[in-house]
């Protein structure tokens, strides 16, 4: 029997890190969405049309390139508005969402379009202040040369960009858990995310 853990909420604001720990726990596969629109993203910034990018996206497109550049997010967020692209990529995660052992997927639309019927619900979220500067810190910590005022200028336009779209807007679902994780540490925002599903699971 499948059990589908969705975990939406904004850029950066620790889905990441909290799904990974929750599939770890349960012993459930998980799959990181984003990573789907920005390997869409990267073959538009490399020359393709949104829609055919996403037709053809293969799994090694997942990891032919660092797709977690702020130019890459940046696109992602672009193609993510092209309702063709998000179409595209429904099947793929429908079916991961739907397997056998369990599944957590991580996103902006899961709880609300790929999986309304989930068993559990997050929406993991933290101030953009917050948000913006642990990217910043990851972002350095590759070596990357980039400053806290522009990674703050690019959470906030892939906010807005995310839940102003007509087509699946970054929302909460009504059924969700609300984690806000801007004075939580890892181990505090991981116990909450388990604590949650533990409730729905019981
Ligand atoms: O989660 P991540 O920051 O990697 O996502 C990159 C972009 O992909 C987001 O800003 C959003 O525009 C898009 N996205 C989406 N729906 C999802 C996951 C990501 O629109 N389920």
């Amino acid at each position: 029997m499948g059990f589908c853990v969705a975990i939406d909420g904004p850029a950066a604001a620790g889905k990441g890190t909290v799904s990974k720990a929750v599939a770890t726990h349960f012993g459930f596969a998980h799959l990181d969405t984003g990573l789907l629109y920005r390997a869409v993203g990267a073959k538009v910034l490399s020359g393709m049309e949104p829609a055919a990018a996403a037709q053809a996206l293969v799994p090694t497109d997942l990891t032919a390139r660092d797709l977690r550049t702020p130019e890459v997010a940046q696109a992602a967020s672009r193609v993510a508005v092209v309702p063709e692209v998000r179409a595209a990529l429904v099947q793929f995660q429908q079916d991961f969402a739907a397997r056998d052992g369990g599944a957590v997927l991580d996103g902006r639309d899961i709880g609300t379009v790929i999986c309304p019927t989930a068993e559990a619900k997050l929406y993991v979220t933290a101030s953009a202040d917050v948000r913006a500067k642990r990217r910043f810190d990851e972002l350095l910590a590759k070596g990357m040369d980039v400053t806290l005022v522009d990674v703050l200028a690019d959470v906030q336009a892939r906010d807005t960009r995310d839940r102003e779209r007509v087509e699946a807007p970054l929302v909460a679902a009504v059924d969700a858990v609300v984690i806000d994780t801007s004075d939580l540490s890892i181990d505090a925002a991981v116990a909450a995310a388990i604590a949650a599903i533990e409730e729905v699971r019981a």
